[in-house]
């Protein structure tokens, strides 16, 4: 008998990507699919020491059930961390979550009636697709350029279709590597305005700036915005920076809207672990913050600009794409130069059997896909690895 699942799943499919998955555990394979950090990169001797101080000093909370908004001492070491971001937020302005797709998820459960209109950027990330689709949304897709979502054709999908909310990834965006420049950064916040109209920014990737550091978060700049602080949902990640194991992500909101997502996280996880939770409130306390940053940011920085070599040197005209300045992906599109490939998913499958792995643009479109994209990520590879990565795709175009 058919089990009689809930029609919001009608709304969703498990995504193409995940059948490509499969496919990476062919022995030899060079992965550029995953969207993980590298593992090398986690500072394991920090934390260490952040969770034996977390056992030491104070066993039972970290053992123990806690608040739903978070562990007291974590939410005072994000609000510092935010504040050296240019942010200033008190301990209560922000709740911790299970990673920043639990924010997510938890904006789509407080905000999204079926049928609801929300725009995002055209790429943008899966799971967030995925998540809104769940609550019953109807996706609007915003164009992006190099300098982020191209915001005239923003600002008209706005007026057009008075959406619940716009979701960005503003800095470094998943997939399309974009950074929002500071003059479009103003002008969403003044739309925000204008149109009273809230704007989700989700910010895993800002840390992550390989040269000059990228502009203030829509977040950071909403004070000179007057009126757009109360429309903006910042979800920030420790997941890129520091351990995407320890699953600690935060939001933060409008305190209604942080009071609605509390009780929402009530039903659902009661709370982030204590335990991840002290663990990290100890790693940022220890200092070491600044040093891991640095070094990821060097590392991802010498792949990112070896990547970028490469890509020119063996696909040539056969590719465009932008350098990204940070994150962890390049976002590339196959010219048809010369009459080779144009579809990225017959690209893959080729790539597949020259043992190179990438994923395919298509899936990260709400709207109407540009099938000629495709996404590498240079996080997990080192330099020898991506020369010898990106000849395997050259092999296969
Ligand atoms: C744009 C974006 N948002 C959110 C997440 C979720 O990250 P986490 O839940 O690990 O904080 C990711 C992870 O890939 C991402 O790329």
């Amino acid at each position: 008998m058919p089990l009689p699942f809930a029609d919001r799943l009608n709304h969703v499919e498990t995504s193409a990507i995940r059948e490509l998955f499969k496919l990476l555990g062919k022995p030899g394979i060079i992965s550029f699919a995953g969207g993980f950090p590298d593992p090398a990169m986690f500072d394991i001797e920090g934390i260490r020491q952040a969770s034996s101080q977390a056992l030491i000093e104070e066993p039972g909370a970290a053992l123990q059930y806690g608040a739903t908004e978070g562990y007291g001492p974590l939410r005072e070491q994000l609000g510092a961390f935010m504040a050296s971001k240019g942010v200033a937020v008190a301990p209560e302005g922000l709740i911790v979550t299970t990673g920043s797709q639990q924010a997510l998820d938890l904006l789509g459960k407080t905000l999204i009636n079926p049928g609801d209109k929300v725009i995002v950027e055209g790429p943008t990330f899966l799971a967030t697709i995925q998540c809104f689709r769940l609550y019953g949304a109807e996706l609007i897709s915003a164009p992006v350029d190099a300098h982020g979502v191209k915001t005239d054709e923003l600002d008209q999908l706005m007026a057009e279709h008075r959406p619940k909310f716009v979701y960005l990834i503003p800095t470094f965006g998943n997939p399309s590597g974009a950074l929002l420049s500071l003059e479009r950064r103003r002008q969403v916040l003044a739309m925000a305005v204008k149109h009273q109209t809230l704007i989700v920014e989700d910010d895993p990737y800002g840390d992550l700036y390989f040269g000059e550091a990228p502009p203030p978060s829509l977040l950071a700049l909403s004070d000179s915005v007057p009126g757009s602080r109360e429309l903006l949902a910042y979800c920030g990640s420790l997941s890129k920076v520091l351990s995407p194991g320890l699953r600690i992500g935060w939001m933060i909101a409008p305190p209604e809207l942080l009071a609605n997502a509390v009780m929402c996280k009530q039903f659902s996880d009661a709370h982030t672990s204590t335990f991840a939770q002290a663990t990290a409130a100890h790693y940022l306390k220890s200092g070491r913050m600044p040093a891991t940053l640095a070094h990821v940011r060097q590392v991802y920085g010498e792949r990112a600009a070896a990547m970028g070599r490469a890509l020119k040197r063996e696909l040539g005209a056969s590719v465009t794409f932008d350098q990204p300045q940070g994150g962890l992906f390049f976002w590339a599109r196959l010219t048809g130069e010369n009459g080779k490939l144009t579809d990225a998913g017959q690209f893959a499958r080729e790539a597949i059997k020259q043992l190179v792995a990438f994923v395919p643009g298509a899936p990260f479109y709400a709207a109407e896909p540009d099938k000629a994209t495709f996404r590498l990520s240079f996080a997990t590879a080192d330099v020898g690895k991506i020369d010898e990565g990106m000849a395997r795709l050259g092999r296969a175009l």
